[in-house]
């Protein structure tokens, strides 16, 4: 049993669900830390990419991970003092995570860094396994998810708003991909946690999804 009594508000769903803006926005309005999990994915992925090691070879990635010093910094996402925020975000890059993160020995040389977010007044994690393996005993625990079309016409619209190119049926068959390659994984693959709540937001905005995981917090905070 976990005593630890910090609060942490669990956030996990797929790949442009929207939970990095929501649970950014949650952790602002609350005052609690926020951690993004996806983005040590994609920190390993990078580095290995930028070492040319191969993301399929288990072994190799993890020993990667002990030499990596990553901060977060006001907004800003660092690999060994150099500021990767955009790097990290390509489609390429979150494929790379994608594959690293579906290796056990990966994903356990970055349980510690993981569990070091947690301080007080509280944290919200967003992730995959932030609900059923990195922090079991959260106070909240979201699912927070849209259809697999909504959530590449999102990605669609943000890549023509920042005038770059973009083929939504291409965005459409990544984030399938992605999908099926997290929630096949055999070690922490993406699921509802059973003490989750799900919350669809297929037809909510921002705002809208904000304010009802602020209410679903609200009740679970009520003891
Ligand atoms: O949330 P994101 O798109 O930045 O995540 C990138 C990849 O990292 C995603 O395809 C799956 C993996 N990931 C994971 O396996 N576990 C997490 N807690 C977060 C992300």
């Amino acid at each position: 049993m976990n005593l630890n009594p910090i609060p942490v508000i669990a956030i996990d769903g797929p790949s442009a669900s929207g939970k990095g803006t929501i649970a950014q926005i949650v952790a602002e309005k609350l005052g609690y830390h926020y951690l993004d999990s996806g983005a040590l994915y994609r920190i390993v992925g990078l580095a290995a990419f930028e070492q040319s090691i191969d993301w399929q070879v288990e072994q190799d990635v993890a020993k990667l991970v002990p030499q990596l010093s990553i901060k977060f910094e006001h907004g800003e996402i660092y690999l060994n003092d150099v500021n990767v925020s955009e790097k990290i975000r390509t489609e390429q890059m979150g494929q790379g995570a994608s594959k690293v993160a579906a290796h056990p020995l990966v994903r356990l040389a970055l349980v510690d860094l993981q569990h070091s977010f947690r301080k007080a007044p509280g944290l919200v994690a967003d992730g995959r396994d932030m609900a059923t393996v990195i922090f079991p005993d959260a106070k909240t625990k979201i699912f927070l998810t849209a259809s697999a079309e909504v959530r590449a016409e999102r990605r669609y619209k943000q890549l023509i708003n920042k005038g770059l190119e973009a083929d939504y049926q291409a965005i459409l068959k990544d984030l399938q991909d992605r999908d099926a390659r997290d929630s096949q994984r055999s070690v922490a693959p993406l699921q509802q946690a059973t003490d989750a709540s799900l919350l669809e937001t297929s037809h909510l905005n921002i705002e809208q999804a904000v304010n009802q995981a602020l209410m679903h917090i609200a009740s679970t905070h009520q003891d």
